[in-house]
């Protein structure tokens, strides 16, 4: 398995967080030296095969890349015919969640662990031939765009003109003011914080675009969720109270004084971070919709599964997540139940996506015996591949 080490520009990751993280973009020369991708493009076409693949194929007439009419966005699984009915340029397939089906992707992923796991979203993957690109666009996330095989032009702007190209399938904004121009080779990278305008354009017939891509859940929908939570775990369980509440002689009307009175019970019990915390490491481990776990179809019996696993190591899904809340922990929108003892191998778990040989036989990693036991059956956990 390959072990990626980005370079920032010489700039330390700390440095890179405070300077750059959600503030400008920055263009890096040589990010991952010598990186041409893991993918070929018929391999990327054979993963937008897959139905648990989410992919997209974005077409353009170039004659009329400005009008609507001018694209088409069809969504896999494709077949075979999809890409033979191609012309030979102008056209882009995407496909999303690759970290979860390749474990390079997951390397790579794991190149970013200086961010918050809970801010990761996936690796995309894209192919152009010459032309081929999602058009002028925005996104509403951080994103770094490596380059792998191939070339491309990106160009960025900061304006605030976001005029879409009307009717079109997808958000085109029909002005570009190109502030910033760069080819983009092999090993290259180009941060984008959100809300840049960017414009991606493939210069040959071989241009792969690997891009990490972050989440940023919206205030709406943590809300929502948040609450939710609380009706499942019932809190809080306080009521409202109003000792200092005088004689009235309106009966019907709900004061000023009682609507304070509750935005203080809630704001005390509900936003705290106490009851946040393990809200957000379940609920942003929860994986995708899409995403299923397979059992094992023969699945060996425990002493025989132990023995191996400490010979050989075990490795997390890679559709598997596990954030932690101080000392409690969440893999995949539950909550785990181990041994206090435990807990520094299963944050190696967490960071590493894997235990060693060595760490199985480590007297913390035994307490985790029967669960890892159990999340195998589930198809959570596999047995390291032997070197
Ligand atoms: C790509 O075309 O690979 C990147 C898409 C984007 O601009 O977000
Ligand atoms: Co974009």
């Amino acid at each position: 398995m390959s072990v990626f080490t980005l370079s920032l520009n010489g700039l330390t990751a700390a440095e890179f967080m405070a300077e750059y993280w959600q503030k400008k973009p920055l263009l890096i020369r040589g990010a991952l030296p010598g990186f041409q991708g893991f993918l070929s493009p018929e391999e990327l076409a054979g993963l937008a095969c897959e139905a648990s693949v989410p992919s997209r194929l974005i077409q353009c007439d170039p004659a009329r890349a400005n009008q609507g009419s001018g694209w088409t966005v069809k969504h896999g699984p494709f077949e075979d015919e999809d890409f033979n009915a191609l012309p030979p340029d102008h056209w882009t397939l995407l496909v999303q969640g690759v970290n979860h089906v390749l474990p390079e992707a997951q390397a790579l992923l794991s190149a970013f662990n200086f961010i918050p796991t809970a801010r990761l979203d996936d690796v995309m993957v894209s192919y152009a031939p010459s032309g081929g690109g999602v058009g002028p666009h925005v996104d509403s996330y951080d994103v770094f765009l490596l380059q792998g095989a191939g070339t491309r032009r990106w160009r960025i702007s900061q304006q605030t003109d976001r005029t879409w190209i009307p009717d079109a399938p997808l958000r085109l904004l029909a002005q570009f003011e190109t502030e910033q121009e760069w080819l983009l080779e092999p090993g290259d990278m180009l941060y984008l914080p959100p809300h840049v305008a960017h414009w991606g354009i493939a210069e040959d017939d071989a241009c792969m675009t690997y891009s990490i891509g972050f989440r940023a859940p919206a205030a709406r929908e943590l809300a929502i969720e948040f609450l939710e939570a609380c009706r499942q775990e019932g809190w809080p369980d306080a009521l409202y109270q109003d000792p200092d509440q005088p004689a009235v002689s309106d009966a019907c009307e709900v004061s000023e004084a009682m609507a304070s009175n509750v935005a203080q019970l809630l704001n005390q019990l509900l936003w705290s971070p106490e009851q946040l915390g393990p809200f957000l490491a379940k609920y942003l481990s929860e994986p995708k919709a899409y995403v299923v776990f397979e059992p094992p179809r023969r699945p060996v019996k425990k002493p025989q599964w132990l023995q191996q696993a400490c010979q050989r190591g075990v490795v997390l899904d890679l559709q598997a997540q596990i954030l932690r809340w101080q000392t409690r922990y969440y893999l995949n929108g539950e909550a785990i139940d181990v041994p206090a003892e435990a807990q520094t191998m299963l944050n190696r778990l967490a960071n590493q996506r894997t235990l060693s040989a060595e760490d199985m036989s480590h007297p913390a990693a035994q307490r985790l015996h029967d669960w890892l036991y159990q999340q195998y059956q589930s198809g959570v956990c596999h047995l390291a591949e032997t070197a």
